[in-house]
Order: structure tokens, then sequence, then C-alpha cells
């Protein structure tokens, strides 16, 4: 009898967990909450699994749980097109067939769009083609600041001011996601030059950090709900950003509630506690101990792989942290890999050339144009001569981890001949620069004086000269992991164009380039536009707006200064730009950018904000919808904007905002508002611009507050931070 029952009790039990075991585990039903679903999956792991999970296992996957069917974690560079496929454990390229993807222009590029709308149909479509390739994560977009014109990543980032950022980060962000693939957004923080990225220590206020540094970030955060973020090299406060309490346990995670995975740049993790305890959730790319051989299994040495897995066994280290970042792994999963109802994606389409294209073509920026230059239609010259060897170079490949492999890229001199027509186009290089190289630079291996003979002797018959040149993305130029070693242009460009003027001074320059460059010769070209790192379109948008099928209504994202010294960081010598290589400091502190040209009436050669159209627009007297406001309102600025010319074109209207009286000192003026207006010839619109009050608000550093004080403020609007059209004076009570 007593058997029996024991029987039964055993039996039961065993039906207890069977049927258990039958039901579908709660993190595969979709119907129940994200939340309850990584509660569940978490509680079916065990400790090996839970380390597995929060490093690398191969270059760009972290392994998921193949025994609970959670899938890999898949990344890809980022920002600028999805990446070639790489072998499973080293840089070299699998040699795949079906790899080659759109190339969308350069992070600069899309900064000078100054269009929030075609930032998202950016995000969307660089989405699709992660998606498309089976990628979980995108290494981008990329928002470090432009502090100083010397940074080898400027190109891949979007420019010196926080604000312009602050709009463009979160449509990029949201138009990845909605695919299903996680934006990552780098580098997170102060990475803004690449000399000593590795370890130099950055010391800065909490004002320029909490007013120019993080802005973008926290953007994309909160506002683009970002669902990685991504540590970067160096060090801030002496301790590595990979795993700086201060930047990812109180503010990112803490102050921003950011609930997403923080990865580390490859190779930035250098401490198994201050990694566990410091908000790192992967660990990715370390040759932990100087292993560079390749070793098999050098991924289990990882600051986070065994090394953690022994601390938490012997319980140095808590469980708790290791549950925290396995459950970030587990959203990211959910949200992307797993989840069932993400799109296929699509890749090369033709609508993602068309956003390629119209993003370079909004980007460029038209920066001189005297009697009207440009635009030159077809049929007004017969002899078009393009000298230069960014004509010809295509220029998405190199630069470091932001390489395209392309699937097609129209160089500008291919996308010159389909305009103007090969027998109207003479080209010759010019000058001559090395072949591509990462880590150092290759001399030019061509005869400087015979490239130049040849291009002085065809630019003196031509009706037109289009000079194509700039930086291109070797080492030292508009590179990672290394930065410019001067202002001005290669290869002896600056004397080439000197003498080509000499010959023929109707001339046009187009600067290819991620970066401002020292100008010496401006005030003898008639005309110049900046363009950038644009992608599979490169050539057709170049023609385009060359052309003038495109009208240029791109605003430089960043100031360009007569002279190198001439920007805030530079200006304050080795401590402050590079540093002395351990340490540095942010003297200009507040000061970047145009604030600094501004404040301390220097001048730059172009100022932020500024671009030309082919046609021109009209002001109107900007108003505010009232005089007084309170700290919550809304402030809406009106101004009546008509386009005066023939042709259709967009205008940036820009607000920027100075304070009265402030407490603390305070730029001159900050941009706060803008908005892109297109207009057919004729019309008029009135431009409504909203700028939340807190908007004006400074961050006092002593109180750790964001501060709006009762004051009055003057709000310009204006064309450029320069071109001020009308100003409005309100009071804050
Ligand atoms: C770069 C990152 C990049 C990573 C992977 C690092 O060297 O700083 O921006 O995403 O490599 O390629």
């Amino acid at each position: 009898m007593k058997k029996v029952f024991l029987y039964g009790l055993f039996s039961m039990s065993l039906l207890v967990s069977y049927g258990q075991s039958k039901q579908t585990p709660v993190y595969l039903d979709d119907s129940q909450s994200m939340e309850a679903r990584i509660e569940d999956a978490l509680s079916h792991m065990t400790l090996e699994e839970k380390i597995a999970m929060i490093h690398a296992q191969s270059n760009f996957t972290t392994p998921g749980v193949p025994r609970l069917g959670i899938p890999e974690i898949m990344m890809t560079d980022g920002p600028h097109g999805v990446n070639k496929e790489l072998e499973w454990n080293s840089w070299n390229s699998a040699g795949w067939t079906n790899d080659a993807a759109t190339a969308f222009p350069a992070m600069t590029c899309l900064a000078a769009t100054w269009n929030p709308e075609i930032s998202l149909r950016y995000g969307q479509a660089i989405g699709e083609e992660a998606r498309y390739r089976k990628k979980d994560v995108l290494l981008g977009p990329a928002l470090n600041i432009y502090r100083t014109p010397a940074n080898g990543r400027n190109f891949e980032y979007m420019g010196e001011d926080p604000f312009l950022i602050a709009q463009m980060v979160p449509a990029y962000v949201k138009g990845v996601q909605q695919n299903g693939v996680a934006a990552c957004i780098k580098h997170f923080a102060l990475n803004n030059q690449e000399t000593w990225r590795g370890h130099i220590d950055v010391e800065v206020s909490d004002r320029a950090l909490y007013e120019i540094y993080l802005p973008g970030f926290k953007a994309g955060v909160l506002e683009g709900n970002a669902w990685a973020v991504m540590g970067s090299y160096n060090k801030y406060r002496g301790q590595w950003c990979t795993h700086n309490k201060r930047l990812n346990n109180d503010i990112l995670k803490g102050e921003w509630q950011f609930d997403g995975v923080l990865i580390s740049d490859w190779g930035s993790t250098h401490d198994t506690d201050e990694a566990a305890l410091n908000g790192l959730d992967i660990e990715m790319g370390t040759w932990t101990d100087g292993l560079t051989t390749g070793e098999k299994f050098a991924f289990n040495r990882y600051y986070l792989a065994d090394p953690y897995l022994k601390k938490i066994q012997d319980g140095t280290l808590p469980i708790s942290s290791l549950d925290d970042k396995v459950r970030r792994i587990l959203r990211l999963n959910l949200r992307t890999n797993m989840n069932r109802n993400k799109p296929y994606g699509s890749f090369t389409s033709p609508e993602h050339y068309k956003v390629a294209r119209e993003v370079a073509e909004q980007g460029i920026v038209l920066l001189k144009n005297e009697k009207n230059f440009f635009p030159i239609p077809e049929g007004r010259y017969n002899k078009i001569v393009v000298i230069g060897e960014n004509a010809t170079r295509k220029l998405s490949t190199g630069g470091g981890s932001s390489t395209v492999k392309v699937s097609r890229e129209i160089t500008p001199l291919e996308g010159l001949i389909e305009k103007y027509g090969a027998d109207k186009i003479r080209y010759t290089m010019g000058y001559g620069s090395g072949p591509l190289s990462y880590g150092f630079a290759h001399p030019s291996p061509y005869n400087a004086d015979s490239l130049k003979r040849e291009a002085l002797a065809l630019a003196k018959d031509a009706d037109v000269v289009l000079y194509i040149g700039g930086l291109n993305k070797n080492f030292n130029q508009d590179c990672e992991s290394g930065d410019r070693l001067s202002y001005s242009l290669p290869f002896g460009q600056d004397e080439l164009i000197e003498d080509l003027l000499k010959v023929n001074k109707n001339m046009g320059i187009i600067l290819i380039s991620g970066n401002g460059v020292a100008m010496p010769w401006i005030n003898k070209v008639p005309a110049l536009m900046q363009s950038w790192y644009l992608g599979s379109e490169t050539g057709s948008a170049t023609a385009n707006v060359i052309s003038g099928q495109a009208n240029p209504s791109g605003r430089l994202p960043f100031s360009i200064p007569k002279r190198w010294e001439d920007n805030g960081a530079m200006s304050f010598g080795t401590i402050s730009y590079p540093g002395d290589s351990i340490r540095q400091v942010y003297m200009e502190d507040i000061l970047v950018g145009y604030r600094w040209h501004d404040t301390k009436k220097i001048p730059a050669l172009f100022p932020f904000g500024y671009g030309l159209s082919y046609t021109t627009f009209d002001y109107g007297k900007a108003s505010a919808d009232q005089k007084e406001y309170n700290e919550n309102d809304v402030i809406t600025v009106s101004v009546s904007l008509s386009n005066k010319g023939a042709k259709s074109g967009a205008e940036v209207v820009q607000i920027y905002a100075s304070q009265h009286n402030p407490s603390l000192p305070r730029p001159v003026k900050e941009l706060k508002g803008f908005k892109k207006v297109f207009l057919t010839p004729g019309e008029t619109k009135t431009v409504k611009i909203a700028i939340p009050v807190k908007q004006l608000a400074y961050y006092d550093d002593n109180t750790h507050e964001w501060i709006v004080e009762k004051d009055k403020f003057t709000l310009h609007c204006a064309s450029s931070s320069t071109d001020i059209k009308s100003s409005i004076t309100i009071r804050i009570n």
C-alpha cells in the first residue's frame, strides 16, 4: 500500500515535469511580455552559458545559447554601409561574392544635409541592407564631436554642434531599428582624436561634457531609443571609457536609464573587475595579453571570459552584474534576431541608391560662386578639363573600419562624362597619392612634375577647368587610427591649384574630404564646392549638382578656420591637442567650433551653417509667438521665406540663441532650432520653428543641473552662424 502510494506520488511528479517541459518555454512565446521572456530565459541558463554570451566568439559575433535556441548576435560595421563578410576570426575578407553593398555618403555629408527626414531614410535603407545580410547590430551611427580639424575620423562623425547632431541621430537610429537591427551609437565618449586613442586620458569640464560631448548620445538613447552603444578607446578621469563608472553607470545607465547593451570598442577592454562592475555588457575584439597571433581559443581569455567566470565562482565578483548584462543581451536578442515580426530587409535596391544620391545631393556645400560659375549647364562649354586624382578614385573603400565593399561606385569623372558627353571632357590626374594603406602612409609613386606639366598644358586651352581634389582615405588623412599631420592639402595640391589658376582663371574647385583644409588660394578661385565621401552615387550626385540638375542645399556642419591654430582646441598647444601622450586637457572648454570663433572674435574662413544655393532667398522679419515665457513653454519662431530666383531650392533657416546676463559665461550664441525649407521659384512659406524653453538652459557644473535663468534672450534668425537676418528679444520668467 505504502509502495503504491509512493509510486503514485512519483508518477505524478513525473507527469508534472513532463507536462511543464512540453509547454512552450516563456522566452519563446511572443505573447508574453519581453521582460517575462528575459527572466524565463535567464532562469534556464547555466553560469557558463551566461559568461559565453558576454564576449566575442569571433571577430564580429557573440554566441547565443545553442541549447536553448537563443541565436548568436551578428555585428557589422557601420556607419556608411554594411561591411563585407570577414573571415570568422580575422580582418581578412571572407571572399564572398554576394556581399557588395550600397555605400551611403559619410556621416559628415548626412550632417551637412541638415535634414532629419533624410536621416530617417538613410537609417531605414542601411538598416534594410543590414537585415538582408542577417546582421543584428549595425556599428553606427558615429557621432563624436568635430573638436579639431586634425581628427582622422571626422568624416565618420557629424560635425561640431551638439544640437545639430542631436536632431539628426535619433532619426537614423529609428530608421535602422525599424528593421529589427540595433543601431550602435559610437564611440561613447570623448574619442575626439585618433592620436593615442587607445590610452589618452581626457580632462574635460562637466559643462563641456554635458553641453558639447554628450547631447548627441543622449538624444540617440532617449529619443532614438538606441538598443546598443559602443564604448570608446580613450580614458576619462583616469579610467578607460569602456568601463568607466561615471560614463556608463552614472550617466548612460543611471541618468538616461539606457536599457540596451554597451559593447566595447574592438580591444578597448582592459580590466575584468571594472568591466564587470562598470556597465560593460559585451567585450569584443580584444587580443588579450597581446595575443595577436590568432590563437584559436583566445576568446576564453578575454577579460569578460574565464577570468570573470573564476571571480564569480570564488565569490570575488557578484552574479548580479553578470545577470544584468545577460538580461540586456537577451533584450537585444528579442529586439533583433528573436523578433519574429522583423522584416526581411533588402539589398542594393534602386531605392537605396536613390537615398544615397539624394543624401549626397543635399549634402554638397557650395562655398563660393562668383559670377554664377556654377551651375554649368549641358552645352555651355565644349572643352571641359577635369583635373585631380579624386575625380577617378573610388573613395568608399579605405579609411579603416568604415570601409565599404561597394556593389557599384560612380566616380566624379564617370558622372561628368555621363552628363556632358565623352567628347566634351578631358581628364588628367594633376597630382597622385600613394596606394591605400592603413597604419602608415605610402609615399606617392608618381612624378609630381610631369603630372603637373600635363595638367597645365591641358588646362591652358580649356573652356573651363574642374579641379576635383582634397583628401583621401589614406593614413594621416581621413583615416582611422591616425590624425592628420597638417592642415594643408597633401601631394602639392596647393601649388598645383595656384599654377593652374595662372594658366586658366575659369576654374572651379570641388574638394572631397571629411575635414576642413587650408585654402591659401581661396581669393583667386571663382568657385568652390565642399564635397564629401559620397559613396555609391558620388559621380551622379556630383554631376547633378555641377550641372544644376540638383540645387546645392548643404550647409557646413563644422567651421572651416583660416589657419589650423584658429581652431579653439588647437590654439592652446599640445596639452589641449593632442596631449602629452598620457593626458590632454580640453582647454577650449565649451567653446568648440563656432562657439569659439564667435566668442573670441576669430572669424572662420567659412562659418558653421554656411552654404550657398543656385537661387536666392528673402527672409521676412522673424517674430516669436509671445514676448515672455515660462520654463515649460515652447517658443514658436515664425519667419516668412521666399525663393526669389528662377530655380527650386532649399534654405536652412537657423535659430541661434544668446542670453543677455548669464551667471556663468556662455558662448555668444548657440544653435537651438533649424528647418530645411524647400521652395519653388517665387514661392513663399511661413516657416515655424519650435524651441522648447528648456533648450535655452546651460549646465551648471556646481549644482549638476540644467538651468534656464530668468533673463532676456535674443533669438537670431540666420542663414549661417554669422549671417543673421533678424533678431527677436524675449524674456524667460
Ligand atoms: C573602431 C570601431 C569599429 C570596430 C569594429 C574599431 O577599431 O573604432 O568604430 O566599429 O573597430 O571594426
